[in-house]
């Protein structure tokens, strides 16, 4: 594949998108040619010239999430002249069917690569787990002791009710890791089921090539969501595909380390609602798996206080009342609630904005928004609309797993 002409065009799209202002549309073109560029280093011929152009890729990366933030302003397109790639010399670009298929699951597994901006104040309650988590990686990641070799966490599982902040924490691990250069751990986010279905007979080809990537880019964070949905327990009725994506990732799952190499560091976090769906074989190579329960009365009041107060929002409920009165919700009912609370606080505080809009667009514009402070009768109204939907048969479900794992 000659991507010349492609990566020039989208740094001039970039160019061009950044000096209309179109923020959102350079950051695009960034992107995309960080994922081109990531792909002509893998055809670079010799090291240097290989990670030079991963440099590139990386700071493409980088332009494109500080356009999003808002972060960049006259920092812009900066030209690379020596990096600029050049057209790929003859026989140097794969070819052929194979060549062409190879390439798109690449670029499958490069569309997996996300930046996050979640970090750890973000997260409310689970203290404990943050805290198991930086110990994991400051343990592998910090210099060891002269002569001792501690093994490295490579494999995390969590596990437990839906909307419990198990993706949250998957993103402010990557958040976390941070290189030399302060650029962030890559984080491939896989949503396994939707991997599946779109390429299910390339799945265990994209899950190898998903764990090379990942070493490459190290230090790197895969983040298999709906893990059950991949590795789940299999029987005899199961197809061949199925039994290859297994074993592929019962072996990408025995790391690194197992061949001498603690230079690379790619972190293995799953994500699931039923682990006793999981195949023995799988459950077995992570070396932690953590409980993500339900919100306790303390955790609660956090996820209410990120929600509504870091949000500007004004009380005249005591927060330990709304927590009290929020026992079994999960953290994503809370902040439903806590949206159906002030959206219909606006919408009531603001009854001319529908009138405004007929008057149209300038009118609108003119118009000062307001807001009042949320009080208890507020969240009683919104609260029969959202009712938890986790069960106390399902707490007790995940608790019994929990105990049968200790051995
Ligand atoms: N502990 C928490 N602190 C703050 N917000 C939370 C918390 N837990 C959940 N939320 C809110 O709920 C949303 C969903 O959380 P998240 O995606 O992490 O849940 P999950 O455990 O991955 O759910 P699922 O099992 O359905 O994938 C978050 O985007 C966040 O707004
Ligand atoms: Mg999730």
């Amino acid at each position: 594949m000659d991507l010349y002409s492609p990566i020039k065009l989208a740094l001039t799209k970039a160019k061009e998108m950044y000096e209309a202002r179109e923020h959102e549309k350079a950051a695009a073109a960034y992107d995309k040619a960080a994922s081109l560029m990531a792909i002509y280093a893998e055809q670079a011929i010799g090291r240097d010239a290989e990670m030079r152009r991963r440099k590139k890729a990386m700071e493409y990366r980088e332009i494109a999430k500080k356009l999003r933030s808002g972060e960049i302003e006259a920092a812009g397109a900066k030209e690379d002249r020596d990096e600029a790639p050049a057209p790929a010399a003859n026989g140097a670009a794969p070819e052929g069917k194979n060549a062409k298929a190879a390439g798109e699951v690449k670029a499958a597994v490069l569309s997996l690569i996300k930046t996050s901006s979640i970090t750890w104040g973000d997260i409310g309650g689970l203290e404990p787990t943050k805290e198991e988590v930086k110990y994991a990686l400051g343990i592998t990641l910090a210099k060891q002791p002269v002569g001792v070799q501690l093994s490295a966490w490579t494999n995390i599982l969590f596990y437990g009710p839906p909307g419990t902040g198990k993706t949250l924490l998957a993103a402010a691990t990557s958040h976390a890791i941070r290189n030399t250069d302060d650029v962030p751990a890559v984080f491939f986010n896989v949503k396994v089921s939707s991997i599946l279905s779109k390429y299910f007979g390339e799945s265990s080809k994209i899950i190898s090539e998903l764990y090379g990537t990942a070493r490459d880019t190290s230090p790197a964070v895969i983040f298999l969501d709906e893990f059950e949905s991949v590795a789940g327990k299999r029987d005899d009725q199961d197809s061949g595909p199925e039994r290859r994506i297994l074993s592929t990732l019962l072996s990408e799952l025995d790391g690194m380390e197992a061949k001498g190499r603690r230079d690379i560091y790619v972190l293995t976090i799953a994500a699931t609602n039923r682990p006793w769906d999981l195949d023995p074989a799988v459950l077995s190579r992570f070396e932690k798996k953590i409980l993500i329960p339900l919100p306790d009365t303390v955790a609660r009041r956090e996820i209410l206080r990120i929600h509504l107060d870091k949000r500007g929002f004004q009380l005249q409920a005591d927060l330990a009342t709304l927590a009290a009165a929020t026992e079994g919700y999960s953290g994503r009912e809370i902040e439903r609630l806590c949206k159906e609370v002030t959206t219909r606080m606006v919408a009531e505080m603001n009854r001319d904005i529908p009138g405004l809009i007929d008057k149209g667009l300038d009118e609108v514009r003119k118009y000062q928004l307001k807001v009042r402070p949320l009080t208890l009768a507020d969240f009683q109204k919104a609260a029969a609309k959202i009712s938890p939907q986790t069960t106390a048969a399902d707490v007790k479900k995940y608790n019994e797993w929990r105990e049968a794992q200790v051995e």
